[in-house]
């Protein structure tokens, strides 16, 4: 007999213990989940600083667990309720710190998730040590984890290398904890003691969802998750349990001024969805001419001469523009990129690459993601590229 759901509730807040909310949610419902679960920080007295004021720590009454038994036993049956809300393809990322994250990370092996990444947010302004007694606390764990260990799930690699300015994005995020006009506060008290930065959740909700996506966060606390999801063109689903973070919540997701929706302002193109344009189309269409001379780099390496069929001749050896680079390299190489022609207008030596996408840009092909080349730019596409090749 199967089981009558209620729709998903995209884009609003629950209030209740999300141990009994998400039991009633569809199942498999939900493309990614953010959890910012109780820390059970344990924290034994209040904490003074040197200057006499005291800190203001997280000792709400939904941080306190009796045993840490009590904690495993929480974590094993909310990381359980989120699994089946989960889509296959779906990934969670939950945030800990020492006091927790390990006791996490196990229960989420046992589980069956899959790790991905434990990311590492190193706080650039985190607070001091006040006692000198240890190390400033300056980071805080995540753990990334698909649902499925082989599923196919979402990654928006070249979103985040664009966010880390070309580089790859690295599992070390040096981010400022949240304080200034974006923490919520009312009569100048915070309005919860956990905030998270929004920045956090930027580089979370790019990476692991796309437009349209739900993104499901079981403690949702001040609603930074919405907010962000918001801002990105997703849906979220929150629960909390405490009316008065919603309130705050609510009031904070609906100030949210959301854009209006631009395909090129939100989504990264991904290489690997573009149409695959061989050099020979580029000489067919008179973006290079048969004759012209190639060169190989930029420092006056190799030459090659373009020919009528779309190979090309270097030192008496006929090929295509990566079999040719490869036996100059000796090594996995794309001819895109190393080939370069000499462009008359700007007087310098541009990667073949320039041609190609103009053709693309000309003509706008776009195939099936099955359908595509290898030839993406990262070392594993190469390597296959010349493994079809061979
Ligand atoms: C660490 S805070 C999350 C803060 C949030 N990420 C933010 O940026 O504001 C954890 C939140 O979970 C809520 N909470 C604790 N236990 C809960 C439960 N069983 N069900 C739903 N919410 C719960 C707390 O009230 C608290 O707001």
């Amino acid at each position: 007999m199967t089981e009558d759901y209620s729709p998903l509730p995209v884009d609003t807040i629950i209030q209740g213990n999300c141990l009994e909310i998400l039991p009633t949610l569809p199942p498999e419902s939900v493309d990614l989940i953010f959890a910012d679960p109780p820390y059970n920080l344990q924290l034994q007295a209040d904490l003074w600083r040197p200057n006499l004021t005291l800190v203001d720590g997280v000792d709400e009454d939904w941080d306190k667990f009796d045993t840490l038994a009590a904690y495993d036993e929480f974590t094993r049956a909310w990381l359980t309720a989120c699994r089946r809300v989960l889509k296959p393809s779906g990934t969670l990322w939950v945030i800990g710190s020492y006091h927790n994250i390990y006791r996490v990370g196990k229960i989420i092996q046992d589980l069956n998730y899959w790790i991905l990444n434990d990311v590492v947010w190193v706080k650039a302004n985190p607070m001091p040590n006040f006692r000198g007694m240890r190390y400033t606390n300056a980071h805080e764990t995540l753990l990334w984890v698909q649902k499925e260990k082989d599923a196919k799930y979402t990654f928006n690699y070249h979103a985040m290398k664009g966010l880390n300015e070309g580089l790859q994005m690295r599992s070390d995020w040096f981010i400022p904890i949240c304080t200034g006009v974006e923490r919520l506060k009312e009569n100048g008290k915070k309005v919860h003691p956990t905030q998270k930065p929004e920045a956090l959740l930027y580089r979370i909700i790019l990476a692991s969802s796309n437009v349209g996506d739900v993104v499901l966060d079981p403690f949702f606390g001040t609603g930074t998750t919405g907010a962000v999801a918001r801002k990105l063109h997703r849906h979220f689903v929150g629960i909390e349990i405490d009316p008065n973070y919603i309130r705050a919540a609510n009031k904070r997701v609906n100030g949210i001024l959301q854009l209006e929706f631009d395909p090129p302002v939100f989504v990264t193109p991904d290489p690997k969805n573009l149409a695959r344009v061989p050099f020979g189309a580029l000489v067919e269409q008179g973006f290079i001419e048969p004759g012209v001379v190639l060169y190989f780099g930029t420092d006056g390496g190799a030459q090659a001469v373009v020919l009528a069929d779309g190979n090309i001749l270097c030192d008496g050896q006929r090929g295509s523009i990566h079999e040719i680079a490869r036996k100059l390299r000796n090594g996995p190489s794309n001819g895109w990129t190393l080939w370069h022609y000499w462009d008359a207008q700007t007087k310098a030596h541009v990667p073949i690459d320039k041609l190609r996408e103009a053709y693309r840009q000309q003509s706008q092909i776009r195939i099936e993601p099955a359908e595509m080349p290898d030839e993406a730019d990262d070392t594993q596409n190469l390597f296959n590229e010349q493994r079809k090749n061979d």
